[in-house]
Formats: C-alpha cells, sequence, structure tokens
C-alpha cells in the first residue's frame, strides 16, 4: 500500500474500499472480505445507511483501529453546528469507535458553515483526525475554503479517466486539498472504464485490466481511489495496482479519455438537490 501525508501530517492509504449502495445487510459481508484481502481504508457516510455494518466488519475482523481509516461524511440533513455534531456522535456510535479518521461534508448544500464549526470542533477534540468535503465544485470550493479556518484536507469529487477534473486541480494545490476519487472505475452499473479498449490494451503490458489500470492512473498521480465492488475477487484484482507504473506516455493517451471534467452530476440542478433530499434525506 502506499500512503498520501495530508497538510496536518496525517498518512492515508492512497486505496481504500467504498460501500455506496451496499445494503445495510450485505456490508458487514463485503467489508470483512475487503478488510480479509487488505484494504485499510473504508469510505462509508451517513447517508449510505450501513455506518453499522463497517462497525460490525471491523470489530470482528481482530485489526487494531490504528491499523485502519475509517471515512464518514455528514448528511445535508445534519448540517448545521448542533444537529451536525450530533451526527458526528451517532456515526462515532454506529462505526464503534472514538475516532474517525478522515470526516467529509457530503454534499455543498444547507447550513454548511455551520456543519464545518462542528466538524472543527470535533477536530480539536481529537474526535475527528481529518476533516474535508465532499462535490464541492471549483467556485464552491473556492468560496468555502476561502472563509473557514481549517481548510479542508480533502475533496472528494466523482473523477476517473473519463472525468479528470483537471479544472479544479490548480484550486486545490492553492489549499494543500487533496483529491479523492468516488466513481473511479465509472460507477454502479457503467461498463465504459472497466471494458474500455484503450485501458485493456495498456494493461496487456502489465498483465493488468482495464480497471486496475483507471485505478494505478489515479493512484499514481496522488488522487485516493475507492473502488466499490461486492465481489472478493474483483476487490484483490483492485487492490492489486501497486506493482507497475504508468509511462509518460501511457499517462498522456489516457488524458485523451476525458469525456466530462467536472463530472456527469449537474450539482446546481434543483431537481437533483431535491432528489437527494427526498431519497436520502
Ligand atoms: N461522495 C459522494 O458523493 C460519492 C458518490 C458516489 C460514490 N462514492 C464513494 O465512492 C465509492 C466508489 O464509487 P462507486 O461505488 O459509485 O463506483 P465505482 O467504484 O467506480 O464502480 C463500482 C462498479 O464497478 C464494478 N466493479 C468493481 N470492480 C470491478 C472490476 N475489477 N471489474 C469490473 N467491474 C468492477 C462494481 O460491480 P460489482 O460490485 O458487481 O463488482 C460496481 O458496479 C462508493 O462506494 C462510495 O464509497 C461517494
Amino acid at each position: 500500500m502506499e500512503y498520501l501525508k495530508l497538510y496536518n501530517g496525517v498518512e492515508m492509504p492512497l486505496l481504500g474500499y467504498g460501500v455506496f449502495l451496499v445494503s445495510p445487510e450485505e456490508c458487514e459481508r463485503c467489508v470483512t472480505d475487503a478488510l480479509e484481502v487488505g484494504y485499510r481504508l473504508i469510505d462509508t457516510a451517513q447517508a449510505y445507511a450501513n455506518e453499522e455494518g463497517v462497525g460490525h466488519a471491523w470489530r470482528r475482523s481482530g485489526l487494531k483501529r490504528e491499523e485502519l481509516f475509517l471515512v464518514t461524511k455528514v448528511w445535508i440533513s445534519n448540517a448545521g453546528e448542533e444537529k451536525a455534531a450530533k451526527s458526528i456522535d451517532e456515526s462515532l456510535r454506529k462505526l464503534q469507535t472514538d475516532y474517525i479518521d478522515l470526516l467529509l461534508i457530503h454534499q455543498a448544500y444547507g447550513d454548511v458553515f455551520g456543519t464545518w464549526r462542528a466538524m472543527e470542533k470535533a477536530y480539536r477534540d481529537g474526535k475527528v483526525r481529518a476533516i474535508g468535503v465532499s462535490n464541492f465544485q471549483a467556485g464552491r470550493f473556492f468560496d468555502f475554503a476561502h472563509y473557514v479556518d481549517v481548510k479542508p484536507m480533502v475533496n472528494q469529487l466523482q473523477c476517473n479517466v473519463m472525468t479528470q477534473q483537471t479544472g479544479i486541480t490548480p484550486l486545490l494545490a492553492e489549499t494543500d486539498t487533496k483529491m479523492m476519487a468516488w466513481g473511479p472505475l465509472g460507477g454502479q452499473g457503467v461498463d465504459g472504464i472497466v471494458k474500455s479498449e484503450a485501458l485493456a490494451n495498456i494493461g496487456a503490458r502489465y498483465g493488468k485490466s482495464a480497471a486496475q489500470v483507471a485505478l494505478r492512473w489515479l493512484t499514481q498521480r496522488g488522487i485516493v481511489a475507492i473502488p466499490k465492488s461486492s465481489h472478493k475477487e474483483r476487490m484483490a484484482q483492485n487492490l492489486n495496482v501497486f506493482d507497475f507504473t504508468l509511462t509518460d506516455e501511457e499517462i498522456a493517451q489516457i488524458a485523451t479519455l476525458n469525456q466530462h471534467d467536472t463530472g456527469t452530476v449537474n450539482f446546481s440542478d434543483p431537481q437533483f438537490v431535491k432528489y437527494l433530499i427526498e431519497n436520502y434525506g
């Protein structure tokens, strides 16, 4: 495993396991499998309704808490200083831990500054080792980062070979905010990346799959990737990406695959916000 250092010195694994759309019942089995194959970073969220499964799995794994890197996210319905503070304690209880390694604001809606104050306090109180945001696109990120005391250590964004996020990258560098990639394989039910001929051809040179090339492309450039799979053999495959290095020429070739730089989700669409509140509130 390779690690990334956040600006406060916290070391974060460059590859982790994400549990979006993993049912509460399935989550414990999936995370148990993921820990067995060697993942040490688990990415969950209050909105995924499966933090308890993560908690049960790591407790039963026999691993020491300090061997793990647990990431969760404050949901929109918990926005605001008071509600966010309560929700952080609730996440700690569900995850069966007394600290979270990285806590993110999940979406840039509602009272994000109030939420951030609660997160800064949790950070100072030692309940959280690092804090950041998710889905804060360039303008929103700039405004937010400008006005908060503790600058976000991470921005978790949709990022993969087809959504390369080149626009926001220099902005993140200004505050030394690291990028964490959700949907690193293109997301649920999308075959574009894992079946990409261009990636498969590059992978063939190293005995790797298209998925492995897509994950190496992220990690090699210092972007944390959190692929999800319900299948143990794919979990193992996705983790096995640190024994080859893409050449400059291959990186340049992959740059041409960028199709929608800022992602496939329109975060400014009121219908999208309504959908989130109604389905995950
Ligand atoms: N912050 C946010 O708003 C946000 C949004 C979305 C996701 N996330 C986080 O990011 C994580 C990953 O994103 P994601 O789950 O959307 O998508 P993803 O990891 O890009 O893709 C998951 C899909 O790829 C398949 N897959 C995995 N490994 C494969 C392989 N080696 N070969 C072929 N297919 C493979 C999976 O199928 P099987 O399961 O059937 O193997 C699943 O359908 C989430 O779990 C979550 O933790 C965060």
